[in-house]
């Protein structure tokens, strides 16, 4: 049985690097196939280095553009590729364009799909991802869900029982296997003048959010009132699209929020893990703050994670600053005392696993 990964962006390298260990360690034949969707050093090779993970065997180099010329460059290096080493399985994590073009292309060629962490849903198709993430789920043949939430949402949809398989999320896997080598090795405290619990973290990068004038204002803005009110320095690691924004729209960066490059894994895991409270867009780090007991502030309207919301680790404040500051101190006032809802750390083992034993009874 032959196996090839298809990933793109920062989250898919992280979340599937426990799948990669775990084919290594089964001693199944994989291959990477990278579209190049990003390509910029912090973006991309620095969670080669820090995951230790080999290079893989193709990387498309599509770059950055519209959806359609992503899409549709990556459909056609994509075939070519999987035309040529013609694998049993594809496996393909979360819900960007690479993902999209990877189920799209196998599909047409009758290659049968994982989708690794299947099942999500915000329920705005207003989102590039909510779109992505279904058509991924309808056309893929192992929907790997990571709750039990994510797998009712695709039986409402109509797909088949058998076809569902509950394994939690590779993130805890993750998480696991680099806290401890974060915490030990990473030295960005000092470099950043920062005392544990003394300082909080944001990202936000979602198109919806930064492509939006106003919405943006709305966040640093928001950013702004929560430094006047505690005091504390705002660790801010930029994504490529917020910074041009920014830029693009003239807005000034508050004081007391520090903008910096992006950082590597293991260092945002260990800014995370002792941040007093994140602020984000993000999907994954909606997860990873529930996983470290940290709390959350969702600069959004909806989640396609809403466990979160249920167990008490985070919250959605949209991006009006009156509303985040007020969500701010909501959070500070209680117990980061919640159970993590997105498994045990062995996702990984689970899913090749499942792989394994597809591809024997077939
Ligand atoms: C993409 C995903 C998003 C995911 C995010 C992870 C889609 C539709 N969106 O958004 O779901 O959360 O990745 O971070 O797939 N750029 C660089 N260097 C890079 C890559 C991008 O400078 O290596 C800049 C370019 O100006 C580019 C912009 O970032 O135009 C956006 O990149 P793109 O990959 O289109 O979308 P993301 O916002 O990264
Ligand atoms: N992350 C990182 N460095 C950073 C910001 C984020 O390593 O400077 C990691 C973070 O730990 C999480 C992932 O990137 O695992 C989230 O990626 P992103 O927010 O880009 O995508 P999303 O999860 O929203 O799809």
């Amino acid at each position: 049985m032959k196996i090839s990964i298809i990933l793109g962006t920062r989250p898919e390298i992280i979340k599937m690097s426990p799948v990669i260990r775990e084919l290594e360690n089964k001693g199944l034949d994989y291959f990477i196939l990278h579209t190049g969707q990003h390509y910029s050093y912090n973006l991309d090779k620095i969670f080669f280095e820090d995951l230790e993970l080999s290079e893989p065997k193709y990387n498309l180099d599509v770059g950055s553009g519209t959806h359609a010329e992503e899409t549709g460059k990556m459909l056609m290096g994509i075939e070519k590729i999987l035309n040529k080493e013609k694998p049993d399985v594809v496996l393909v994590e979360g819900d960007t364009n690479t993902v999209l073009a990877g189920a799209l292309a196998a599909s047409k060629l009758h290659i049968k799909i994982g989708h690794v962490e299947a099942g999500l849903r915000s329920h705005d198709r207003g989102m590039p991802e909510e779109i992505n993430r279904i058509l991924t789920d309808h056309i893929s043949d192992y929907l790997f869900a990571p709750t039990g939430k994510a797998k009712g949402n695709l039986l409402k949809e109509g797909i088949p029982q058998h076809k569902i398989f509950v394994t939690g999320n590779t993130i805890v896997d993750a998480i696991y296997q680099n806290l401890e080598i974060a915490e030990r090795k990473i030295d960005i405290f000092n470099k950043l003048g920062l005392e544990r619990d003394e300082y909080f973290l944001v990202t936000a990068h979602r198109q919806k959010n930064v492509d939006v004038k106003e919405r943006l204002m709305g966040i640093l803005e928001g950013l702004k009132l929560v430094y006047d009110e505690f005091n504390l320095p705002i660790i801010y690691p930029i994504h490529p699209r917020t910074k041009k924004r920014i830029h693009e729209f003239g807005l000034e960066i508050p004081r007391g929020v520090n903008v910096i490059e992006p950082v590597g894994f293991l260092e945002f895991l260990k800014l995370e893990a002792n941040a007093k409270l994140v602020f984000t867009d993000s999907g994954g780090v909606q997860e990873e703050t529930c996983i470290l007991k940290v709390p959350c502030v969702t600069l959004r309207d909806n989640t396609e994670r809403p466990e979160t919301l249920e167990v008490g680790s985070n919250v959605l404040a949209g991006t009006n600053q009156e509303k985040i500051l007020d969500c701010t101190k909501l959070m500070l006032n209680h117990e980061n005392n919640w159970v993590n809802p997105f498994g045990d750390g062995k996702a990984g083992k689970r899913i090749t696993g499942i792989i394994k034993e597809e591809s024997i009874r077939k």
